[in-house]
Order: structure tokens, then sequence, then C-alpha cells
């Protein structure tokens, strides 16, 4: 049972990957009442040590005992470690918040976007799960027109930078820049095909459809977060040759009638959003820009003639931070107001 407290002893399940990293400097950053951190990896990791508020803290590996007296643990060490440990945390009285996809869909499980649906945190029994990266930055702008206007269908295509793939994934890029540049051969090792100057439409394994994991993720996720199975959703995941920061097309049919300005309204006095729109300036939101910020970036607000209803917009976010480590904070913050 989740006690409230003045101070509360966390634990950072990955915390030598690349959410982990950002986790514990949010956690710093935000000032998180936090007494004692614990930082666990895997087996690899066991010796190093990660810096938090100026100290150095030991990297361990996970044990039956890890959790004892741990009061909040940030899981972000994939699906198979938060299947295997999660349920071993919640058993010891910890609340667990999950990045990995194992327990999204899991109706025991609530999964969080606080800007979306704060209040069914309290319906955890001891997990709690982070949306997919590219999820979170698009339910965040769309639950706003959702309340407005309703939402029909969405039509999303993804651009997503290497970091969503963790550490390896921001070395292969950077290793196959410099191998060109020095006309050497490329190696490609956690992509199928070079990632560098190129673009993948793969995210994730393919599944029977024809369609990716990933684009089910946000088609599956969406609707849960907003609650409602009726929405149409299609999803295109295409893997750019960008280090950080998803880009979204995002294309919405509404119930009824809502004009550019009017989203472009509604979006300027939405929490966590910053409208960024004056396309007659060149100013749009890019990846360089939302980089290591914590606010989801929209613009290229238009109406889409082709339909009676229809917005075209352009989302942008950092997803090491609010598309995982910020979400997952923010959720441990939110638990801690509401208990
Ligand atoms: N990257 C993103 O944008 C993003 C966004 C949302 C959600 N997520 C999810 O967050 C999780 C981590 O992603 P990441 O991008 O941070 O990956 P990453 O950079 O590869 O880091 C993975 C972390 O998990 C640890 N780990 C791996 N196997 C483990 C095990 N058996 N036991 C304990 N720790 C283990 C690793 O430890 P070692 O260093 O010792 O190997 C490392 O600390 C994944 O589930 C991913 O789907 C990622």
């Amino acid at each position: 049972m989740f006690k409230k407290k003045d101070m509360y002893t966390v634990a950072v399940v990955g915390a030598t990957g690349a959410v982990g990293n950002e986790m514990v400097s949010i956690l710093d950053e935000r000032d998180f009442p936090v007494s004692e951190l614990k930082a666990y990896a895997s087996e690899r990791s066991i010796g190093k040590k990660i810096d938090y508020k100026g100290s150095e803290i030991p990297v361990n590996g996970l044990t039956e005992s890890a959790f004892n007296e741990v009061d909040i643990a940030l899981f972000s060490a994939g699906s198979d470690s938060s299947r295997q440990w999660a349920p071993v945390a919640a058993s010891n009285g910890c609340v667990v918040i999950d990045n990995s996809s194992a327990w999204r869909m899991d109706p025991e499980v609530p999964l969080i976007v606080p800007e979306v649906n704060y209040e069914e945190i309290l319906k955890h029994k001891g997990i709690i799960s982070n949306p997919n990266c590219s999820t979170i930055q698009m339910v965040v702008p769309l639950k706003a027109i959702y309340d407005e206007v309703g939402i029909e269908r969405i039509v999303v295509s993804t651009y997503q930078s290497v970091s969503g793939s963790g550490q390896k994934g921001v070395n292969e890029l950077s290793e196959q820049v410099t191998d060109l540049l020095n006309l050497r051969d490329v190696n490609a090792g956690v992509y199928p095909h070079q990632i560098a100057f190129n673009c993948l439409p793969h995210i994730d394994e393919f599944l029977e459809s024809g369609y990716t994991k990933e684009e089910m993720k946000m088609v599956n996720e969406t609707k849960r977060i907003l609650g409602d199975d009726s929405i149409g959703i299609t999803a295109t995941a295409v893997r750019v040759p960008v280090f950080m920061c998803h880009s979204e097309s995002v294309n919405i049919e509404t119930k009824s009638r809502i004009s550019a300005n009017e989203v472009r309204a509604l979006l300027s006095s939405c929490a966590g959003v910053t409208v960024f729109d004056a396309p007659e300036r060149d100013v749009y939101p890019m990846a360089i820009d939302a980089s290591g910020r914590d606010d989801i970036y929209v613009g290229r607000i238009r109406e889409d003639d082709s339909v009676d209803n229809g917005i075209n917009m352009w989302i942008v976010a950092d997803n090491l931070r609010k598309g995982a480590a910020l979400n997952a904070v923010q959720i441990a913050e939110h638990l801690i107001d509401l208990t």
C-alpha cells in the first residue's frame, strides 16, 4: 500500500539506459522528494556508477530483495524485465511506473498521460503503465480537440528518432555517419538496413496484417487513453536519421467543424503544449528545437478541405522526456498528490 510521506525511496530500473539516464536527471531537475535513489540495470552494469545530485550511486543487478523498502520504482529496462520484476516490486508494496509495453493493454493496469487521464492513477494495483512515446505526444493535443468537437478518425505518420531504440540506436547512427563520411563500409546491427541518410518504414516487428507492432501500439493505446474504441485510427511509423525527438504528421476528422484558428486557440491553453505556428516567418516545430524540452510542440495547423471536418498538424516532442522519463516522473508526482 502506497503511503504519503515527505520523502520517498525511489528505484530506477534501467538506470544506465537512454530513458533511465533521463529519469535520474528529471528527478533532480524537478526536485522530486527522493530520500534515497537506488539504481538497477543488467548484470553487465554491476560496478558502474551513475551521478545523482553530485553523488555517485552504485548500479546493482536485480534480486528478489531489490525492492525492499522502495516506495516508487521507475522501470525502463525492456518488456522482459518488466514482466519478471514489476510484480516482484509491486508485491513488496512498491508502486511501479513502467515504460515498457509489457502492461500497457492490461485492463488491471492504468495507462496514464497525466494531462489526459491522471485520475485513473488511483485505480492501480501496484503497476502503472507509461504509454509508447509516439502515442503520448499525439494524445495530449488531441485530447483537447476530442473534448471540444469529438474525433471520428486519425491518420498519423511518424518520423521517429534513433534514440527511440535506446542508446544502441544513437550509437549506430553516429557510427554509420562517421563511416560513410570516411568512405568506409557501413555495418547495420540495430536496424535491418542502413539508417544514416535513410528512412526505414519499419519500427518493431511486422505483424501478419502488414502493420508493425509500433503502429498498432499507437492505434490501441490511443483508443484506451481517450477511452473511445469507436475512433478510427491508422498509423505508419518511420525511423528517420535524427538523434532526438519524434515528429508526427497528424490528420484528423472531427465530429463537428473546427477551424484552424480555433485549434490554435484551443491548443494554446492546453497544459504541456506549445503552439509554434507562424509559417509566414518559417516558424514550425522541429526536432532540434524540441530536444531537451518538456513541452509538446504543435504547428502547421491547417484545415483539410478534402473531407468535411479535417485538420492537419505537425507534432514534435522529445521522446526521452515527455515520451518516456518526464511522463513517468509526472505520474509519480500525481500519485503523491492524489494519495
Ligand atoms: N527510448 C525511448 O524513446 C523510449 C520511449 C518510451 C519507452 N521506452 C522503453 O523504455 C525501455 C528502455 O528503453 P531505452 O531506450 O532506455 O533502452 P536502452 O538505452 O537500451 O536501456 C536499456 C536499459 O535496460 C537495462 N536492462 C536491459 N536488460 C535488463 C535486465 N535483464 N535486467 C535489468 N536491466 C536491464 C539496461 O542495462 P545495461 O546498461 O546493463 O544493459 C539499460 O539500463 C524499453 O522498454 C523501451 O521500450 C523507450
